[in-house]
């Protein structure tokens, strides 16, 4: 009866795993095999980090990949402030709950908005260019937000987008420590390293939320 019993557990503890098992692998898995919808789907946010310091080639992939972003009307709004002086991070992200997150990561990319840049002027037949101000800043930004979150994913680092604007209490103590320019705001700031923690993709597919040609 003992041995009955104890076959029975160790059937029932296997399918428990391989349930779970088969939960996480809907994350990454599509009917399209790509390398890059791999990457998107296995990204995940990481907030602690080991010791290791990150390649300079690779913060450069990152940023390249990050700058490679659209933007409205090819605006590209953005700055970056990479933040590896540990010794500093109390002072620039000084009443940000994320300070935890941060002293543990390799850097913190803080991702600067030019907020007052201007569109192209549109051609006008007077021959009059009217300057248009560049109401897409927000949208830009997260675009190369997710880019950078890409790349550092598929070079085997983890990271996590931390929220700056319109905080104030975020967003203007690091524009004050980071002596960014007065048309310049901190947008966000993310926290890359190589990851500590064994962190897994949430699975997002909800087929029921797509509608085809209406509602
Ligand atoms: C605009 C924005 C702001 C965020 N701010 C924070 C933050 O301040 N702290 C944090 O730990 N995570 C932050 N996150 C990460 C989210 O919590 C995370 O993306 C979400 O829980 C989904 O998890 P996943 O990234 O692992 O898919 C932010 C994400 C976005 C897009």
């Amino acid at each position: 009866m003992k041995k009955i019993l104890f076959l029975y557990a160790a059937l029932l503890t296997a399918l428990m795993i391989s349930s779970c098992k088969s939960e996480e692998n809907t994350a990454k898995t599509t009917g399209v095999d790509n390398e890059t919808i791999q990457t998107i789907l296995s990204r995940k946010s990481v907030r602690s980090f080991t010791e290791q310091a990150i390649p300079a080639e690779y913060m450069e992939a990152m940023l390249k990949a990050a700058m490679a972003a659209p933007s409205g009307s090819n605006i590209q709004p953005w700055h970056f402030v990479v933040v590896t002086d540990k010794s500093q991070f109390g002072r620039i992200f000084e009443d940000n709950f994320n300070l935890k997150t941060f002293n543990s990561a390799a850097a913190v990319v803080v991702f600067c908005a030019d907020t007052t840049v201007t569109r192209p002027p549109r051609n006008n037949p007077d021959g009059d260019p009217v300057t248009r101000p560049n109401g897409t800043w927000r949208d830009d930004m997260g675009a190369c937000t997710e880019n950078f979150l890409l790349a550092a994913e598929s070079l085997g680092l983890g990271a996590v987008w931390t929220a700056s604007y319109p905080d104030p209490v975020r967003f203007l103590t690091m524009k004050r420590e980071l002596g960014l320019p007065d048309n310049f705001l901190p947008y966000c700031a993310v926290a890359v390293g190589y990851p500590a923690s064994d962190e897994q993709p949430k699975d997002k597919w909800k087929p029921e939320r797509i509608h085809y040609n209406q509602w």
